[in-house]
């Protein structure tokens, strides 16, 4: 009798406990998105009450503990960015987020993020390219975008690839951050260039720019 009575305060203790838990709904589609290793986490608010703050967590795949997000606790936004505590690019991590009603004084669980890699998740976007036609031949300048050229500068390459009138190509590899001189081209030509960027060492390029043509003099 006194078991069952136990049995039953505990039961009515949990699904209070529980029910005090499950009142905020957790946000949803918890996922990194990352271009040129800029690693930012986002989400779906689980409603649309605008008074809602976010927490944010992360860790490094295989280690124990959840760190806070320094820059990310009780923000009204729904994203934020990790990069910089998730910049190995040869680790793995994961982050979640939490929702917190100041109003309701209420929190809701936490919502994990899929799995993710900086070196194999993000997305190099393509470079820009200018040519201008001198002395010398066309001079291609190409250039990524100012975070990737920071964080990986040496091992940065970019193909350009010439396009003939007669649509065959031909491909230039490039260090970063050399231009490009194309020589002993024909007079009253027109050229159209695109860029890739490559980063040989994780096996990653982007897409092609779209293409810029100049005509020779
Ligand atoms: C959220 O807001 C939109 C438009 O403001 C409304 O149509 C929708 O029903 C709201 N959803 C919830 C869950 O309150
Ligand atoms: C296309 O044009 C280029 C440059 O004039 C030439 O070198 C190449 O042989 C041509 N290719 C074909 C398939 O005609
Ligand atoms: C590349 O070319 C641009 C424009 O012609 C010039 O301003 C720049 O200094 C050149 N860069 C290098 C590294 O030579």
């Amino acid at each position: 009798m006194t078991r069952l009575l136990l049995g039953a305060v505990l039961l009515g203790y949990l699904s209070d406990h529980i029910a005090a838990q499950v009142m905020l709904p957790a946000p949803s589609q918890v996922m990194f998105k990352s271009t040129d290793y800029k690693n930012v986490l986002h989400w779906t608010p689980p409603t649309n009450s605008s008074s809602l703050q976010y927490k944010v967590q992360w860790k490094i795949y295989g280690e124990p503990d959840w760190l806070d997000a320094e820059s990310c606790q009780g923000i009204h936004k729904r994203h934020c960015d990790l990069s910089s505590v998730t910049s190995k690019t040869s680790e793995w991590y994961y982050a979640r987020v939490s929702a917190v009603s100041a109003l309701s004084s209420s929190r809701s669980a936490w919502t994990l993020s899929p799995r993710f890699s900086p070196r194999w998740d993000t997305k190099i976007t393509p470079p820009s390219l200018k040519a201008s036609v001198t002395q010398q031949g066309i001079v291609v300048q190409v250039k990524a975008s100012r975070g990737l050229v920071r964080k990986m500068h040496r091992s940065l390459l970019y193909n350009v690839f010439v396009i003939h009138a007669n649509k065959s190509e031909e491909v230039f590899e490039v260090t970063c951050c050399s231009n490009l001189t194309l020589t002993k081209m024909n007079p009253r030509t027109k050229y159209c260039l695109q860029a890739q960027t490559v980063i040989p060492w994780h096996v990653k390029s982007s897409v092609r720019s779209t293409a810029k043509c100049i005509k020779t003099p």
